[in-house]
């Protein structure tokens, strides 16, 4: 897989993927309500984001909530659904206009009829973009994902490969997440692209996700540089 090199020596993952983990106990420690934490987390993200395109990374995907999220209570949940009405448009709109492909992944079905229209328009505004994008799971578990592809293989009555099972996920095209990290001290991957994490480097933080900075990101890259990625092989054979 092509790995792009700053600096003549620091390995850019092309995929990143992101655990956003943290974002309430960040509230709970200020005395705010966990509303407050998320909308804190998504505006992180934004930054956090632009700075990883400038590095020279081409895929993104955002956990941003779990199909086990939505057990949370009514109130929480609709906090984020505004979320989603009040400010995606304006903070992914931000980062798309450069050029970048905006893709839901999940069961968005689930969520509420005017969230799933913002982001059904925003992946069609941004849907001639090639090459970059972000994926940004909603209502997301790795297991549906799964189920949803052996499905739609049986459907077509398939024999399938590796390959063919991975151009049935939400992800279909993209390269597999060199990269996942996870915030909030959790040392777990909470039902996240468990097939496409198969070979990927993973970097946990104790940082909560809010304050989990741009220099944070640029460490977790530089701990990334320095691993050997074997794939099976022996470093002779590297
Ligand atoms: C992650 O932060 C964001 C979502 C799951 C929506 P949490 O809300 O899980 O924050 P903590 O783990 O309770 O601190
Ligand atoms: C994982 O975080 C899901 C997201 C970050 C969206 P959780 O906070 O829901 O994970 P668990 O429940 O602690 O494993
Ligand atoms: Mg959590």
């Amino acid at each position: 897989m092509r790995e792009n090199t700053i600096k003549g020596e620091l390995k850019i993952p092309q995929h990143i993927a992101i655990i956003m983990d943290g974002n309430g106990r960040w509230a709970k420690k200020r005395l705010m309500p966990r509303s407050f934490g998320h909308k804190n987390g998504m505006e992180r993200m934004i930054g956090l984001m632009e700075h990883a395109f400038e590095l020279g990374v081409n895929y993104i995907t955002v956990y941003a909530l779990s199909t086990e999220n939505l057990k949370r209570p009514k109130e929480e949940l609709d906090g984020l659904f505004d979320l989603i009405r009040n400010h995606f448009k304006q903070y992914f709109g931000r980062v798309c206009e450069r050029g970048v492909q905006l893709r839901a992944i999940g069961d968005v079905s689930l969520l509420p009829e005017d969230c799933l229209q913002i982001l059904k328009e925003a992946e069609a505004e941004t849907a001639q973009y090639k090459g970059k994008a972000i994926n940004v799971a909603v209502c997301y578990g790795a297991r549906a994902e799964i189920v949803r592809a052996a499905n739609r293989a049986m459907e077509k009555g398939e024999t399938l490969t590796e390959e063919s099972f991975s151009r049935l996920l939400y992800t279909e095209d993209q390269p597999d997440p060199d990269l996942i990290i996870r915030t909030g001290k959790e040392v777990r991957l909470s039902n996240f692209l468990l097939w496409q994490a198969a070979y990927a480097e993973l970097y946990f933080s104790d940082k909560m996700f809010p304050e989990f900075s741009d220099k944070d990101l640029d460490k977790a890259i530089e701990e990334y540089s320095r691993r050997t990625r074997r794939f099976g092989k022996t470093d002779e054979q590297l």
